[in-house]
């Protein structure tokens, strides 16, 4: 049986919609995953992430190596039983976290030498341990080891780091043991179209289980980024599903998915509900403002979430006045909530080929509140 297998069961425009089916189960499409950096995504329980609507989350490779430890996690059952999430879980490699956590990199083609920026200890991770740590853990979607190169870096850098990419790319595949999960590569190549090209093709070579846009939401402007996933969404997608990464702000995904992409995984909806920012039709709602005192409407009056169908504005923004923690929970429930139940409408939105029409209206509205 493939390990993973993308089934398309409709289409609007360039929006698809449909299942991806890995050996934990099937992932409704469009798909966010929500992070679970450290084995939980943060102040929740698994069932309740589950409700929110998601099928599959996100784990860091990365952090997870470094603590508990890849070789840990193993001895006590794999990740799915140490969380206690029975769905499918996506690893990332540990190659972006390196790049943007780890201390004293030192790049080469055997990979990545750092210091871990828990105690300063001297770790490497290259594409094959790479893999071996996500077999470990016990990973459905394996990510390649890759570098997303830094934002300001010259077409040069770039086009080497795309080729080594690749190389490492294969090592990961030839890495990969019999009973492992599915292997997903992740095309780079910064904002240059025929660099993104070059490496789609190295990387499509391999014949991995799909394929990832990397280096993206870098800081670079919108419009850009909106460009190189259009352009590049058609090398890749006859080939798997296709994977946004990083990616998760309600417009971006909403543009995103309209230009054919698959899945998408973000901080920013459990990261921002901790700053007290809240996800609504009409844009972000700063929880902290005065003016939710004594507003006792909740967050989204048609809002269906644990959160606005029992708590105000103005608890919400008593309890974190006060530091309260049960704050952290009730604005990352709700911001879940609203991401997931967006992907939800994205897909019937797509299954009644209406994608155009929703997304106009959705992006109207955010605009609506700009004002
Ligand atoms: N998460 C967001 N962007 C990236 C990327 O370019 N590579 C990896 N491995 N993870 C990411
Ligand atoms: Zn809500």
């Amino acid at each position: 049986m493939a390990r993973l297998r993308y089934q398309q069961t409709a289409r609007s425009g360039r929006a698809r919609a449909g299942l991806l089916h890995t050996r934990r189960g099937a992932v409704r499409t469009p798909a966010f995953m929500p992070v679970g950096t450290q084995a939980t995504v943060k102040t929740l329980m698994p069932e309740e992430v589950a409700q929110a609507g998601a099928d599959m989350i996100l784990a860091n490779t990365y952090h997870l190596s470094l603590r508990p430890g890849a070789e840990e996690v193993a001895a006590l059952g794999g990740l799915h039983r140490f969380m206690a999430w029975d769905g499918p879980i996506l690893t990332d490699s540990g190659g972006f976290q390196v790049f943007s956590l780890a201390a004293n990199r030192k790049l080469d083609e055997s990979g990545v030498s750092f210091r871990s920026h828990l105690d300063g200890s001297a770790m490497s991770l290259g594409p094959e341990r790479a893999v071996q740590a996500q077999e470990l853990l016990g990973s459905d979607v394996m990510m390649v080891l890759d570098e997303c190169p830094p934002p300001g870096a010259d077409r040069a850098y770039i086009a080497t780091a795309l080729a080594r990419d690749a190389r490492w790319a294969a090592r990961a595949l030839a890495a990969r043991s019999e009973g492992g999960g599915a292997l997903m590569g992740i095309v780079q190549g910064g904002v240059y179209h025929d660099l993104r090209r070059r490496s789609a093709e190295l990387l499509l070579e391999l014949e991995l289980d799909g394929y990832a846009l990397g280096g993206l939401s870098v800081g670079e402007p919108k419009e850009i980024m909106m460009e190189v996933i259009e352009r590049t969404v058609p090398l890749v997608s006859g080939a798997g599903p296709v994977y946004l990464m990083g990616v998760g702000d309600p417009a971006d995904l909403v543009r995103a998915v309209g230009l054919g992409v698959d899945m998408f995984d973000c901080v920013l909806p459990t990261r921002t509900a901790r700053t007290g920012a809240l996800l609504t039709a009409r844009g972000r709602m700063n929880i902290k403002n005065a003016r939710y005192k004594d507003d006792p409407r909740p967050v989204e009056p048609d809002c269906q979430c644990p959160t606005c169908r029992r708590f105000s504005r103005a608890y919400l923004r008593h309890l974190y006045m006060a530091g309260e923690l049960l704050a952290y929970r009730l604005n990352t429930l709700h911001n879940l909530h609203f991401v997931l139940g967006l992907m939800e409408r994205l897909r019937q939105a797509i299954a009644q080929d209406r994608y155009e029409e929703f997304a106009r209206g959705f992006l109207a509205e955010l605009e609506l509140g700009q004002q």
